[in-house]
């Protein structure tokens, strides 16, 4: 990720602080009511289940969607309570989908560490989940919460379950188009980069004509970029870079782009019943194939093409917003690079 001008850093910190320097210093202080909020939302809800919960807020992530919730928001927020409130309910809302996608993943490793549900088993994680969503919910329910604001974070929530049944009911299946691949990455991760915008930009004291708009397809195009670029990593790997194990999709069964993509170049790749794919070791050989086609490239390509187009949302705001959302964008990619 960059601190400006290009230059790569992976360094999660020095790219929060190169936006903060873009954007203004009313962002820190928002983000630190954000985390400590975020500590405090699982407690109060048995000692077990806010644990679970409590752990996976506390092994972090990128806060990212809590950071556009901010930015969308920009400098002179009506009500800078409401901005926090928006963006912890955010980042419940997707971390609870995390904690329920591993369920249905399967998967062991998250945010560096195991999984709820390799930890305490799918009840707990079904349950731990369950919180997390509710907790969201009742942060924008507080006093002086907007209606808006709930509607448009149930939408992204609804759409987010549509995308993941989608991802089951096409697990494993040899004949997924790109367009199909598409709808899915747009329900289960786009639909919530927008609400985030959006969120944000509810709260915007000084908002541009078309600002709202903007910022909706701003995130919706660099979350549907992000999901790509997700599964660009998911082949790359290294697991102490991303946190989760290379090769996981293909041992749940979903069929990403880059498989897409590699089936189209590799006729034995084509072939391959995906229900072969059982051990690590076996799916590590079949990422090295999809390597080995050049899909990662084609499918980073397409990712950036969307990047850019999120950049072309941007001219009708104020400059150091726009400035700031342009590293946010910058930092989705070069993640990647
Ligand atoms: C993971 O999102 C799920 C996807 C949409 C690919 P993030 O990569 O933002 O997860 P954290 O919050 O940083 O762990
Ligand atoms: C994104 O899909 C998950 C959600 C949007 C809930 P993935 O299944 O690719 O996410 P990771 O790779 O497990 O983080
Ligand atoms: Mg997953
Ligand atoms: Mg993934």
């Amino acid at each position: 990720m960059s601190a400006s001008g290009g230059a790569v850093s992976h360094d999660p910190a020095a790219v929060v602080r190169a936006i903060v320097d873009a954007a203004g210093r009313h962002v820190a202080p928002l983000l630190a009511r954000t985390e400590e909020r975020l500590g405090a939302a699982a407690t109060g809800h048995g000692e077990v289940l806010g644990a679970h919960a409590g752990e996976t807020i506390a092994a972090g992530g990128k806060r990212l969607r809590p950071l556009l919730v901010v930015l969308a928001a920009g400098p002179a927020a009506q009500d800078e309570e409401r901005v926090v409130r928006a963006a912890v309910a955010v980042e419940l809302v997707h971390s609870a989908t995390l904690v329920h996608d591993d369920v249905l993943d399967e998967a062991s490793l998250r945010r560096g560490r195991p999984t709820v549900v390799a930890r305490a088993g799918a009840g707990m994680a079904t349950a731990t989940g369950d919180l997390l969503f509710s907790r969201a919910f009742a942060e924008l329910a507080a006093p002086g919460g907007r209606t808006e604001a709930l509607r448009a974070l149930s939408a992204a929530s609804s759409a987010l379950a549509r995308g993941e049944l989608l991802q089951r009911a096409d697990a494993w299946s040899p004949t997924v188009t790109v367009e199909r691949y598409l709808e899915r990455c747009e329900l289960k991760t786009a639909r919530l980069f927008q609400a985030a915008c959006e969120l944000g930009a509810l709260e915007a004291g000084d908002s541009a004509t078309g600002a709202t708009e903007a910022l909706g397809a701003f995130g919706r195009r660099i979350g549907l970029a992000f999901q790509l670029l997700d599964d660009v990593l998911d082949v790359a790997g290294p697991a102490e870079r991303t946190g989760k194990h290379r090769g996981a999709d293909l041992l749940d069964g979903t069929i990403t782009l880059p498989l897409i993509l590699a089936r189209e170049r590799d006729g034995e790749l084509a072939s391959l019943d995906l229900h072969s794919v059982r051990t690590p070791a076996e799916a590590e050989a079949v990422c090295d194939a999809v390597v080995a086609t050049g899909a990662l490239e084609a499918a980073r390509a397409k990712a950036l093409a969307m990047v850019r187009d999120a950049r072309g949302e941007l001219p009708v705001l104020p400059l150091t917003q726009r400035r700031a959302l342009d590293l946010v964008a910058e930092s989705v990619v070069e993640r990647y690079a």
